[in-house]
């Protein structure tokens, strides 16, 4: 097999080693890696250090292992690799190192690299038998997985101090088909594609402290920016709530409806698809108070005036300028889910509408997981049951551009 037929070629593989008996397994899975043609950048924490040495790292590498913020030889080198990286690998995971990253606890090179990434992540746990059933740990592994990032439980068999039981690194073999699988869906099938999407509750102001909003968190829309850039995608993620920055992302801070009407509409140019998640408000307050009303002047009436629907505008607008590009809705109801996305989509002529019941457990506002229907422009329905909204992400982006070459105006029948 040539080097560049090798199935990891091109990929660059952070490989964190957390400070358990295990660690030496590191060794080989480093091995397995470079042979698939991976370049692999170690990361060891303090605690791997005494299992372990930097030299056998650095030796199979070709690479300094990284084991240090702030001896290593650039200021920043966990951002740097966090974003360079097309997966972190972490083997063996520790209960620490799970309980860290479920908390997004950054306080040395690998967890920092770990908070700094947009990249899969999949780690490996090890730990002792009664470790591993602990319920803090059951509760961290449980957010881990909610976050759409990958843990191989640990296997049975014998562990440190001659017990038998479940706490051991999975082997090398499913450890390695794991990486393959993820990295596998991060092929870049969108790169050179440019994706435009809205997240989070607009903010309508009463007064320069009040506003009018909504329990939108943004998760799902953030979760389609970093979603479509780890496919390879760049865009713009139009948010009204704070997000890490995304590679390849351009993130525009607003507030009201009117912004990110702005934002959007100025951004059409090269869009070829627009994935409106946000909860737009549809009314805005006709007047906004230059101080704050005070309660001593009565109890004020607030007249409200409707806000453009950005989607409509929008998809309008690209159905003149670039009808090749796709639009996504999103339609949040409480009663009667299918029905009403039925008649949105329709209503306001885009290719898909997400449909969700916020009612349901596991899919309301602020969740890290959703269940969702999508329903395609020619009627055709697909399920989501409860995912991580990074796995939904994925799904409608899939979706979305499979429908980017084909005719519009055919209906099918359900
Ligand atoms: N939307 C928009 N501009 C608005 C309202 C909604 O762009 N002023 C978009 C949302 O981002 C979402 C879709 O339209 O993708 C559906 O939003 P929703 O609020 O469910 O639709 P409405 O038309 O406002 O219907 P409803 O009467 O249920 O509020």
């Amino acid at each position: 097999m040539s080097a560049a037929s090798l199935p990891l070629a091109g990929q660059h593989v952070v490989l964190g080693v957390s400070g358990g008996i295990a660690a030496y397994k590191a060794v080989e899975l480093l091995r397995r890696l470079m042979d698939l043609g991976a370049e692999v950048t170690p990361v060891l924490t303090a605690s791997a250090l005494e299992f372990v040495g930097a030299p056998t790292f650095r030796a199979l590498s070709g690479r300094d292992p990284l084991t240090d913020l702030f001896r290593a030889d650039e200021p920043i080198p966990h951002t740097r690799l966090g974003q360079g990286a097309d997966l972190i690998l972490v083997a063996p995971a520790t209960a620490n190192l799970l309980a860290k990253f479920a908390a997004g606890i950054a306080d040395d090179a690998l967890t920092t690299t770990l908070v700094a990434t947009s990249a899969p992540v999949v780690l490996a746990a090890a730990m002792h038998t009664e470790m591993w059933l602990h319920p803090a740990v059951t509760a961290n592994v449980a957010t881990i997985r909610s976050r759409g990032f990958r843990v191989i439980d640990p296997e049975r068999g014998r562990l440190a101090g001659g017990d038998i039981g479940y706490g051991r690194l999975a082997e090398p073999e499913v450890v390695i088909e794991a990486v393959l699988e993820e990295l596998g869906t991060t092929r870049k099938p969108l790169l050179g594609r440019y994706v435009l999407v809205t997240a989070g509750g607009t903010r309508e102001a009463i007064d320069p402290v009040r506003y009018i909003g909504n329990r939108s968190s943004g998760k799902q829309g953030i979760a389609v920016a970093q979603e479509a850039a780890r496919l390879g995608a760049t865009g713009a993620l139009v948010t009204t709530v704070a997000t890490p920055a995304i590679q390849g992302f351009e993130v525009v801070a607003v507030e009201s409806a009117l912004e990110m009407r702005d934002a959007v509409m100025g951004r059409l140019e090269q869009v070829d698809a627009l994935v409106m998640c946000a909860a737009v408000a549809d009314f805005r307050p006709a007047e906004v108070a230059d101080q704050k009303i005070k309660r001593d002047s009565g109890i004020p009436e607030v007249k409200l005036v409707a806000n453009p629907d950005i989607l409509s505008e929008a998809t309008g607008a690209l159905r003149r300028s670039r009808p090749e590009a796709v639009v996504v809705g999103f339609a949040a109801e409480t009663v009667d889910a299918l029905r009403h996305g039925e008649e949105k989509l329709a209503r306001k002529g885009v290719d898909i509408m997400v449909v969700n019941d916020v009612t349901e457990v596991g899919a309301g506002f602020g969740s890290d997981t959703n269940s969702v229907w999508l329903i395609a422009r020619d009627g055709a329905r697909s399920r989501i049951e409860l995912a991580a909204k990074r796995e939904v992400a994925a799904a409608l982006l899939e979706k979305a551009f499979a429908l980017e070459g084909e005719p519009r105006g055919q209906t099918r029948a359900n």
